[in-house]
């Protein structure tokens, strides 16, 4: 507005890390690794505040489906946090590389032919968007595990809401954190009036109606 100059700066070298990487073609492909395994490998995404019961159901459904002789993995963010990303905690910026990282994750996983499950609060909508965009039409399904914080609070299953109350954990989503609820989620659960169970079979119905199993 008014012209003045409120900084600057030289550039010192421009990010081209990948400019000499070439793409190697693979003979073998998804199509070929999805028809060897009689499946149409596509990432389940369940989003939701810590508590909600994401891994629960994520835990329920492959269970469900590995019954059912689907090849599948589960990502849940608690355990990846323990090797691929033990490097990352829980700063907004952090977050958004851990979303990122277990996207390309299951992006692989998915190339490999696999029923991938990803259970991350993943709280922010663009790195859900920035992780729904790796993905070609119809293979990411969101899931928004949708219970209130209040029921989340109460059920503090590992404590970490009673810490973070106490304020002996910083940032911690739904009281120092933000959670963005998703507007787009493929499937809402009700992660407080319904058991994990029957949670399970509704992930598992929808995926019969779409014909992705
Ligand atoms: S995310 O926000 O980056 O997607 P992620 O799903 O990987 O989170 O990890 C969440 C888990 O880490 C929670 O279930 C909880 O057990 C633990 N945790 C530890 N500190 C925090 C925090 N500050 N906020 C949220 N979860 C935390």
């Amino acid at each position: 507005m008014t012209n003045a100059t409120i900084s600057a700066g030289l550039i010192k070298g421009a990010d081209r890390r990948a400019d000499n990487v070439h793409w190697q073609h693979m003979a073998v492909d998804k199509e070929a690794r999805s028809l060897a395994k009689g499946q149409k490998p596509c990432c389940l995404w369940f989003t939701g505040l810590s508590g909600s019961g994401k891994s629960t159901i994520a835990n329920v459904l492959e269970s469900k489906l590995h019954l059912a002789s689907h090849h599948t993995y589960l990502l849940d963010g608690d355990n990846v946090r323990h090797g691929l990303n033990r490097d990352l905690g829980f700063s907004d910026e952090d977050r958004t590389e851990n979303i990122r990282r277990v996207a390309e994750a299951a992006k692989l996983m998915v190339d490999a032919g696999l029923i991938v499950m990803v259970s991350f609060i993943s709280p922010f909508k663009a790195d859900r968007r920035l992780a729904r965009s790796l993905f070609e039409d119809g293979e990411f399904i969101e899931i928004h595990v949708d219970t209130p914080l209040d029921v989340c609070e109460d059920r503090d299953i590992k404590g970490l809401y009673k810490k973070a109350r106490a304020g002996e954990i910083k940032q911690f989503t739904g009281i120092d954190s933000p959670y963005e609820v998703p507007e787009n989620a493929e499937i809402v659960l009700a992660g407080a009036e319904t058991p994990p169970e029957e949670l399970a079979d509704e992930v598992l119905n929808i995926l019969r109606r779409e014909q992705i199993i």
